[in-house]
This record gives structure tokens, C-alpha cells and sequence, in this order.
């Protein structure tokens, strides 16, 4: 199976890039480094072509709620479009468990109001 991984130089990336490729799939790494931007789309056409499998494990470094919110509501936005397109069949996202549960004490919203991603929005 061929298996991208979004965010696949990251902490959790690492490893999810590791166990891919020891299962035996193909892995393609999507970061920045490796020549493919998540927000800006540039390098995601070729790097989903012929994929099975998207793998979301990016993230953005920021206090901002409101940064967080637009990153990764683009990002999503931008694999499953261009995923739909390439005939990716799953898309795996990781957040953070009970994420949707959290009042975010420094803005007085809920995640689920403010739009952070939760698995149970990202079909
Ligand atoms: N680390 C933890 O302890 C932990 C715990 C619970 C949940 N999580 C969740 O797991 C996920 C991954 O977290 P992490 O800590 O592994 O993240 P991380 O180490 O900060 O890695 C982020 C990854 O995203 C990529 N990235 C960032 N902006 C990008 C862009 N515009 N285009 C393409 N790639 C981009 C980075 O590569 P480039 O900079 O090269 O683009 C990097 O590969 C997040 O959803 C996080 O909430 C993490």
C-alpha cells in the first residue's frame, strides 16, 4: 500500500514513517522540508498521486487559537480535497485525545465552537 504521511518529519511523524515502512508500505513524506506545503497546497498534487492512504500527523507550533484553528482547518481542508481528487481512500488524522471535551481557558470557548480539529469532524 502506498501511504502518505502528512507532518511525516515531525515527533509522532517519525514514527509513524518507521512502522509504515517496516510494515512493508510505501511511505511518502509531506513536510515543508521535503518540499510539500500543507496550507499553501504546493507539491500536494504530485505528492498524493497513486496514494492509498493519507496519514495526518502535521501541526503548527503557536499559542494562537485562532492560528491553530486556520492551520489546521486548512490543512484538512486542502488533503481531503486533493485526496478526493487522487482517489485516496482513507485519511488518518491524529489530535489530541478529549479535544473536543477541552474549555480553552485563554479564549472562553470550546474547542468544538472554535473550530480546533477533532477526529469526529475530518471524515
Ligand atoms: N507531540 C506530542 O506529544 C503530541 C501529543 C498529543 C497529540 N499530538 C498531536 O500529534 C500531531 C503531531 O504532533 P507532533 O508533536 O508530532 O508535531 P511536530 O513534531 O511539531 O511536527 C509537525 C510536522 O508538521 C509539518 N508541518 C508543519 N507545517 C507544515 C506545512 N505548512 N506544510 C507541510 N508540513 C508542515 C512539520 O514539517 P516542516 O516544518 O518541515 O513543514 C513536521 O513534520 C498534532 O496533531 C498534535 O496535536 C502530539
Amino acid at each position: 500500500m502506498r501511504i502518505a504521511v502528512a507532518g511525516g518529519t515531525g515527533l509522532l511523524g517519525r514514527l509513524v514513517v518507521e512502522a509504515a515502512t517496516e510494515a512493508g508500505h510505501q511511505v511518502v513524506v509531506m513536510s515543508r522540508a521535503r518540499g510539500v506545503d500543507l496550507t499553501t497546497g504546493r507539491g500536494l498534487d504530485e505528492a498524493l498521486h497513486g496514494v492509498d492512504v493519507v496519514i495526518d500527523v502535521s501541526n503548527i507550533e503557536t499559542l494562537s487559537g485562532a492560528k491553530a484553528t486556520t492551520f489546521f482547518e486548512t490543512v484538512t481542508r486542502n488533503l481531503l480535497e486533493t485526496g478526493a481528487r487522487a482517489g485516496v481512500k482513507h485519511h488518518v488524522l491524529v489530535s489530541i485525545i478529549g479535544i473536543d471535551r477541552v474549555e480553552w481557558a485563554t479564549t472562553g470557548r470550546s474547542s468544538t465552537r472554535s473550530g480546533w480539529r477533532s477526529p469526529a469532524r475530518c471524515r
